[in-house]
């Protein structure tokens, strides 16, 4: 493993290295033990050129605790402002002696592109992990979601789990859909309405509902998506309400679900909108353990990418 740049590809024992690798982390991520020297003397750099809570301060916290050097470049202040390109700035930092890119990008394809750039310019010694790219990738966040699910139900093999809403959008349903069919779950369904559907999404190896009620029947496990709305410049966007009543997980629709499913998100959620409050902080959501096993999850992925 060179670089992160995408879940699809990636083989069922590579899936399971990365997670299995993660395992002893979470006493790090967990704090019951402070900082590991894995990536002592190694520079990762933080490229946010989208902003982001969850991501970006989990990947400087892994970062730390494997003892790197993070610098966090703040694109606002950053002369990307003036308008230096994305490859001009790549240049710079690997001039800086970095050894890791972490890049999240409104442009799908932007890792790539800084990937193929280095590899061009004999600097692909510098390993890039992509944070988030458009609506394409976001391999460390499916990486997380399946941590969480093996550490909540074990084995894949024996699991329905349902995506829902805006999976056109999502860079996160499209990593969860590789993530989960590659890992062997035999039924992986999807819920949205028609319009927030990619077409063709059945040739990934889904289901599709568009009736949640009908989709979330007998489902181990709930994955829900935020309405993308920096997404869809034009479209006709659903009212917040409207969305609410058909696509909102409540824990009536949750009851249809397995008395044991868990419920994940991951974040930002927007309470009244696709799930309701009593859910999101009920008994069976497990979205602040998602956050936690992120860190474990991102220092796997880096200390890998480097050898370490
Ligand atoms: N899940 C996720 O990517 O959250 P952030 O946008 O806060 O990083």
């Amino acid at each position: 493993l060179n670089h992160l740049l995408s879940i699809e590809g990636l083989s069922r024992e590579m899936l399971t290295r990365i997670l299995d690798t993660a395992v002893p982390f979470t006493e790090v991520a967990e704090r019951e033990v402070k900082k590991v020297p894995l990536l002592r003397g190694k520079s990762v750099f933080n490229l946010f050129f989208e902003n982001s809570t969850r991501t970006r301060t989990t990947f400087e916290i892994a970062a730390k605790r494997l003892s790197a050097d993070v610098i966090n470049l703040n694109i606002n202040t950053s002369s990307a402002s003036k308008g230096e390109t994305l490859l001009d700035t790549a240049d710079n930092l690997a001039a800086m002696q970095a050894d890791m890119f972490v890049v999240r990008h409104a442009a799908s394809g932007a890792p790539y592109l800084m990937a193929q750039h280095l590899a061009t310019t004999g600097q692909d010694h510098i390993h890039i992990i992509n944070a988030g790219d458009g609506r394409h990738a976001h391999p460390t966040q499916g990486l997380l979601d399946m941590y969480t699910i093996r550490h909540y139900k074990q084995d894949f093999t024996q699991l329905t789990v349902a995506i829902v809403g805006d999976v056109l959008h999502s860079r996160v349903a499209r990593s969860q859909i590789h993530a989960l069919t590659t890992l062997g779950v035999p039924e992986v369904r999807v819920i949205a309405p028609k319009t927030l559907l990619p077409s063709g999404i059945e040739r990934l190896g889904v289901r599709v509902f568009n009736d949640m009620k009908e989709g979330l029947r007998g489902v181990d496990v709930v994955m829900m998506l935020r309405l993308q709305n920096e997404r869809m410049q034009g479209a006709l966007l659903p009212s917040a309400q409207e969305y609410f009543k058909s696509y909102g997980l409540t824990v009536d629709k949750l009851a249809l679900a397995r008395p044991d499913a868990i419920v994940m998100h991951p974040g930002p959620m927007n309470r009244g909108v696709e799930i309701e409050s009593a859910v999101a902080d009920g008994a069976q959501a497990v979205i602040l353990p998602q956050v936690t096993f992120g860190i474990a999850v991102r220092m796997a992925v880096m200390a890998m990418l480097a050898g370490a």
